[in-house]
């Protein structure tokens, strides 16, 4: 029996946190064996807010190595990155025409970052048109992605529900794949709003690529409470309770071995110590990271995940075409 298959992306916004890590793509590296995987860098989702044409080129590349460097390998899945692949801008505008103003106008990704911008694009609101795009085009069956994507996924199963009803059976109707614990990891300046690679506010997020030095200040500039124990009580204590739970997602420990071993010790000691472990789970990814970024083997992997990625992708697009009368 073939595997089933799995779909998911990170936009090349910034460099990706140990929020991302721990939320998604270390997720990626644990379900390459069991599933037919495909990866993307979602490079046009990116641009629903302004980047900077130089930045993005980089980040792009960037990001695709950090996905070889944390440990997908290319000959169990395929990465590519999405403008590579036109069926997927393609497919977006299939989609908006048989998706809801209201629906879109809805999602509170669209809220929140409409309310950051100045001015906002259009595109901004139709980009989970394009989201959908990315996960039928590849007939995934699951999708593994962060607690903030419950909704995009929700979205992604109605409108195949309805392109379906209307057409046949033509589209894969997608579940979310969520991590048990470490979905939402919260920013290290408040506990109340999800850490974030495109953060204005730097010391809210660690990167994948920051430097131990960079890691350890953020970490122990983060803000806490002025309880002074360590107790994983995420009403009254969310910043401590985030903290913690970036601890147990990258050790073995769980929450509870946690706040044992730290009874009445305070807030310092934890402190460093999340901050070596953190150096410690990032500086092998980074080691590989470096010899990726300067190696052609890269762009030959990019090369090829596009061509088995449009194959599939076209695939389905010429699906939704004929099902649509174009
Ligand atoms: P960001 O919001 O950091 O720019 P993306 O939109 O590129 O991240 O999301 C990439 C993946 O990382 C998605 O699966 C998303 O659900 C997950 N993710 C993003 N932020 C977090 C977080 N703070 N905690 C857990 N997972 C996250
Ligand atoms: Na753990």
């Amino acid at each position: 029996m073939s595997k089933a298959r799995i779909f998911s992306g990170v936009q090349p916004s910034g460099t990706p946190t140990i929020g991302n890590y721990i939320g998604a793509m270390r997720g990626f590296v644990q379900l390459q064996d069991e599933y037919d995987a495909t990866y993307c860098v979602v490079n046009q989702h990116a641009i629903t807010v302004p980047q900077e044409p130089k930045r993005l080129k980089e980040m792009t590349r960037e990001l695709a190595a950090l996905y070889l460097a944390i440990g997908i390998d290319p000959n169990k899945s395929t990465i590519f990155v999405q403008s590579d692949v036109p069926a997927h801008t393609q497919s977006a505008w299939l989609i908006l025409c048989h998706t809801g103003l209201g629906e879109l106008e809805r999602m509170t990704q669209y809220k929140d970052k409409a309310q950051k911008q100045e001015a906002v694009n259009a595109g901004l609101l139709a980009y989970p048109a394009l989201m959908v795009g990315d996960i039928i085009l590849h007939d995934a069956a699951y999708v593994p992605v962060g607690d903030d994507q419950r909704q995009h996924i929700e979205l992604t199963r109605n409108f195949v529900d309805r392109f379906n009803n209307r057409y046949g059976d033509v589209l894969v109707k997608p579940e979310g794949i969520y991590p048990k614990a470490g979905a939402r990891v919260m920013s290290l300046q408040d506990p109340m709003s999800k850490m974030s690679k495109s953060d204005a506010n730097e010391r809210g997020f660690v990167s994948m690529l920051d430097t131990p030095n960079q890691i350890t200040k953020k970490i122990k500039s983060a803000v806490t409470d002025s309880i002074g124990e360590i107790n994983y009580d995420k009403e009254a204590q969310p910043a401590i309770a985030n903290l913690i739970e970036i601890y147990a997602n990258l050790s073995d420990k769980s929450t509870d071995d946690i706040v044992q071993a730290y009874a009445g010790k305070g807030y310092g000691p934890f402190k460093t110590d999340l901050a070596e472990l953190v150096v410690s789970v990032l500086e092998p990814i980074q080691t590989r990271y470096e010899k990726l970024l300067s190696s052609s083997e890269l762009d030959d992997i990019l090369h090829d995940g596009a061509i088995k990625a449009n194959e599939q992708a076209n695939q389905v697009l010429a699906r939704m075409n004929k099902a649509i009368g174009i």
